[in-house]
C-alpha cells in the first residue's frame, strides 16, 4: 500500500522589517560588503533569502536589486523560498538516469507529494532534481541532507524519509 504523503501543514513566511534589520546589523552588511558572502550568510542564518532581506541587502550595499536577483538566481546554492528541515536532492544526470534514476525521482516527488524545487507544507522536506552529483559509479545518486546515498531505488527512498519522519515524531513525543 502506497503511503501518505507528508505535504500536510502551512509555513510561515513572513519577515518583519525588524527581523530584516537584525540579521543585517548581526551581518554587519554595508557600502563595503561583498555580495555573494552576503547572500551566504543571510541564507545561513535564516534558510533561504526572503525578497524583503534582498532588498535590505541593496539599500545597505548600493547594490541594486535587480543585480541582487542577478546573482541569486545564477547560482543554485541560493534559495528564495524558506526550505524543509531535510533537504532531498536527486541527481537527473545521464548516468544516474540510465541507471533508473527517473524511477527515483517519481518516487520522492510521489511520496512527498511537491515538484521539483518544493517544500512539503509542514516544512519538514525539500525536494529537487540536481545535475551530476559528481559520483556516477554510485548511479543512481540521491543526497538526504549532506549525506550521499548512492545505489538508490524507490525502496530505499521511501525507507530514508520513513527514518526521518518517525525520528521527528519521537523528537516531538519526548518535548
Ligand atoms: S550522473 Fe548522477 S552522480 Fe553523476
Amino acid at each position: 500500500m502506497a503511503r501518505e504523503t507528508v505535504k500536510d501543514a502551512s509555513a510561515d513566511q513572513g519577515v518583519s522589517p525588524a527581523e530584516v534589520d537584525a540579521v543585517l546589523d548581526e551581518l554587519g552588511v554595508g557600502l563595503d560588503s561583498d555580495l555573494i558572502s552576503v547572500l551566504q550568510d543571510v541564507q545561513e542564518r535564516m534558510g533561504y533569502l526572503p525578497a524583503d532581506v534582498l532588498q535590505g541587502v541593496s539599500d545597505r550595499t548600493r547594490i541594486p536589486l535587480s543585480r541582487v536577483y542577478g546573482v541569486v538566481s545564477f547560482y543554485a546554492q541560493f534559495y528564495t523560498e524558506p526550505q524543509g528541515r531535510h533537504k532531498l536532492k536527486c541527481c537527473r544526470g545521464t548516468a544516474c538516469y540510465v541507471r533508473g534514476g527517473e524511477g527515483v525521482i517519481e518516487a520522492a516527488r510521489n511520496r512527498l507529494g511537491v515538484e521539483d524545487g518544493e517544500s512539503t507544507k509542514d516544512m519538514m522536506f525539500s525536494f529537487e532534481t540536481v545535475a551530476c552529483l559528481g559520483a556516477c559509479a554510485l548511479a543512481p545518486v540521491v543526497v538526504m541532507g549532506d549525506k550521499y546515498h548512492g545505489m538508490a531505488t524507490p525502496d530505499s527512498i521511501d525507507e530514508m524519509i520513513d527514518e526521518i519522519v518517525d525520528a521527528e515524531s519521537n523528537k516531538e513525543e519526548t518535548n
